[in-house]
């Protein structure tokens, strides 16, 4: 008789893409958003999904052993407040993240084998190119990933504003900004503050309406940017939340340099990442590791190599702030 996967780690450990991917289906096809108004039967959710009822029904069933739907006695499915946030309207929305982790992720991951062999990116192995000239070619997707980026980031927005001061910042740059939701909320929490939103030409373009609709459209300038050419002047801090863990050491300091070149005597660095703690303990970082290699070919790093990077590119490590995220504010001076 085999043993129930819940009651043997290793067994759920090796058997947890069932489950990831098993939410990927649900989210692709928003079935958390067809349960908002009341629970429905997989004929029902079949018919509004296009889909298989009897196969439906299996995907439903097996979500409810995880604790993301509940059946009741006639058949029907309710969703759970643990997939609640599943829903496209949900604060900091997991559906886009799901979608990306179960689409271009899941075929990257099934080349692990071929980045720790080659220490090269999967990604660029599958699709032919790095993901970020991928995505300048597919908005779909890259709407997708910006918003899969709120998904995993957003909740590390009000962590930092909490845990880091910025009121000494008039001007702050969000230099990889994506679609402007860390601006967003700096700009809430700092009323005279204004922004300063850089990433490449397709995604600022996205990013405009929403600082639009939020009324920051004149305190925030949206500035086409390819940080490996030239960052623009003018900002007290220089924000970067999840951008050097994308790239190599090289092209971090290229990175680096750029932001060195343009900053003011007095301006902060400001590198928001998972910094790896020594030891064995769990930690985020650790794994999030091996996703920026398969995916972009980056890595996380530990606080001496954000030191060695920091000095290399001319910059002090002066303080690593954590916050209740998994991440923390690693701030650098110019020498
Ligand atoms: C991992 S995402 C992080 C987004 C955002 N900072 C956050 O924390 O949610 C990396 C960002 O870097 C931007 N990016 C990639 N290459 C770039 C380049 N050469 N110049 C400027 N931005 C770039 C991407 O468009 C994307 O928004």
């Amino acid at each position: 008789m085999s043993q129930p996967a819940a009651a043997n780690p290793l067994a759920s450990m090796m058997t947890g893409y069932w489950v990831s991917q098993a939410i990927y289906v649900a989210a692709k096809l928003a079935l958390p958003d067809l349960l908002k108004n009341g629970p429905q039967t997989a004929e029902q959710l079949a018919a509004s999904t296009k889909t298989q009822p009897a196969a439906l029904y299996r995907l439903l069933r097996g979500l409810a052993s995880v604790g993301l739907l509940r059946e009741d006695e006639h058949r029907r499915f309710a969703i759970t407040p643990t997939a609640e946030p599943l829903a496209s309207d949900a604060p900091n929305s997991q559906r886009s993240l799901a979608i990306m982790m179960g689409e271009e992720h899941f075929a990257c991951w099934g080349e692990l084998l071929y980045s720790i062999r080659t220490g090269q990116s999967a990604f660029e192995k599958i699709f032919g190119e790095p993901i970020f000239n991928y995505l300048s070619k597919r908005p779909p997707q890259a709407q997708i990933f910006d918003e899969a980026m709120v998904g995993v980031h957003g909740r590390e927005t009000g962590a930092m504003l909490d845990a880091y001061d910025l009121s000494a910042i008039g001007t702050l740059a969000d230099v990889g900004g994506g679609n402007g939701s860390l601006l967003r909320g700096a700009l809430e929490k700092y009323p005279t503050m204004r922004g300063m939103l850089c990433d490449l030409p397709g995604v600022v373009d996205r990013a405009r309406p929403l600082i639009a609709a939020a009324g920051l459209a004149d305190r925030v300038q949206t500035i086409p940017t390819d940080f490996f050419a030239a960052i623009p002047a003018g900002a007290d801090a220089y924000l970067m939340r999840h951008i050097i863990h994308d790239w190599n050491d090289e092209q971090s300091l290229k990175i680096l340099r750029n932001v060195r070149r343009t900053i003011g005597p007095a301006g902060r660095l400001l590198l928001v990442e998972s910094v790896i703690p020594p030891g064995n303990d769990p930690s985020f970082a650790k794994l999030l590791d091996l996703n920026m290699l398969v995916i972009p070919g980056g890595k996380e790093r530990t606080e001496t190599e954000y030191r060695e990077l920091y000095l290399t590119a001319g910059f002090r490590l002066s303080g690593i702030t954590p916050t209740w995220a998994d991440v923390s504010v690693i701030e650098g001076r110019p020498v």
